[in-house]
């Protein structure tokens, strides 16, 4: 097995100290206090269920409208993302990845030796999902083929007639579909089902990082069939084996109060929007639609993207996520669900290094 490197995980590394950052992808970050409630004394510290506590799986299925035995819980939609993978991708298997995408979503089949196939989609054609091309892509023997929805880095959404063709393009193929849900319920004029509702062939993974705010907690799952839920968890088994107790007691309390979470984030997003319209009427060289849903843009670039990345970063201590991270290098991704003053000030920036550049 051999990794990929993710190089967007090292670019972070390297820029943490860099006071600005307005290319993440999550919700303002919640702390503790906010939950205004104690651990409970006698939460058991010795052990926890291997696929989750009971209560945190009930709340999951829940909001996926499936049964509790088609939910494993993961640490974080990381180790989920790795768990179908290895569950399901042997060397030389074919892979088929919506591009562009979070690097790991595509990379982690490439580690375990799949024969990855990037579809592309266009920004021209408003980031669209070309299911022809994604069936070519297949060719009747795709072990799984991977998505994002919605997508990161472009917010945009899969329907439930794309589902449905995709869950028939995977019996065709006799694979699966894995789709990372992190962002779907951050549509909330209209939200996708979940891919768990079109039938065994259908894994989501999905985490209550982005939405929550909570990505110190390393809390997410997979949902699908039961027999390929066992597969995921027998990988688990060398991998965690089972989660925290206090992330999976505090990821259960977020989840109780899941409807609170997103009322909050569309409340940030909403404002950062409006921010983010102004900001880029001024910005000539930049172009795309800022997506309705969802918490990340992915604008195209007439300037240089590695120029002004690194511009940014030097002369005004501001990092954005270069496009080439995602698989696009003329594009960037911007993040709409920060603190709207740190949002004011890098856009200014970015303004201001697009104006030295051009
Ligand atoms: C699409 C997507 N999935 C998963 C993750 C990581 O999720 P987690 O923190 O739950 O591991 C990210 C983080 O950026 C992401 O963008």
């Amino acid at each position: 097995m051999e990794f990929p490197p993710f190089d967007h995980l090292r670019f972070y590394e390297g820029v943490h100290d860099v006071p600005l950052n307005i290319s993440y992808s999550n919700i303002q970050g919640f702390t503790l206090g906010e939950f205004h409630k104690a651990l409970p004394r006698n939460l058991d510290l010795n052990w926890t269920d291997e696929r989750g506590p009971p209560q945190l799986r009930r709340l999951i299925a829940r909001r996926t409208r499936v049964g509790i035995e088609r939910i494993l819980v993961t640490s974080g939609a990381t180790e989920a993302n790795f768990l179908a993978n290895a569950a399901l991708v042997r060397p030389k298997d074919r892979v088929v990845v919506d591009s562009p995408i979070y690097s790991p979503l595509r990379d982690c089949a490439a580690g375990l030796g799949g024969d990855v196939i990037p579809v592309g989609r266009d920004c021209k054609s408003g980031w669209s999902l070309d299911l022809d091309r994604i069936r070519k892509a297949a060719g009747g023997k795709a072990k799984l083929l991977v998505f994002a929805n919605l997508n990161n880095p472009t917010s945009s959404a899969i329907g439930r007639s794309e589902m449905r063709e995709l869950a028939d393009i995977a019996e065709e193929c006799n694979g699966y579909v894995l789709v990372d849900e992190t962002f779907r319920e951050l549509a909330f004029r209209r939200t996708p089902p979940s891919v768990a509702e079109f039938g065994p062939r259908m894994i989501a993974l999905s985490t209550v990082t982005k939405l929550g705010g909570l990505g110190g907690l390393r809390v997410g799952w997979i949902v699908a069939h039961p027999q390929l839920i066992e597969r995921c968890k027998a990988v688990k088994d060398y991998t965690t084996i089972c989660g925290s107790s206090v992330s999976q007691e505090l990821a259960t309390w977020a989840l109780r109060r899941w409807d609170f979470f997103r009322r909050r984030a569309k409340r940030i997003l909403d404002g950062n929007r409006k921010l983010v319209e102004d900001a880029l009427d001024r910005m000539p060289s930049l172009h795309g639609e800022i997506p309705t849903s969802g918490t990340v843009m992915f604008p195209h670039s007439d300037v240089n993207v590695t120029k002004l990345t690194q511009r940014l970063v030097r002369k005004y201590k501001t990092v954005i996520a270069e496009g080439r991270f995602f698989g696009l290098s003329d594009h960037f991704r911007l993040g709409l669900g920060g603190n709207v003053n740190e949002l004011r000030r890098g856009l200014r920036n970015v303004r201001r290094a697009l104006r030295d550049l051009v």
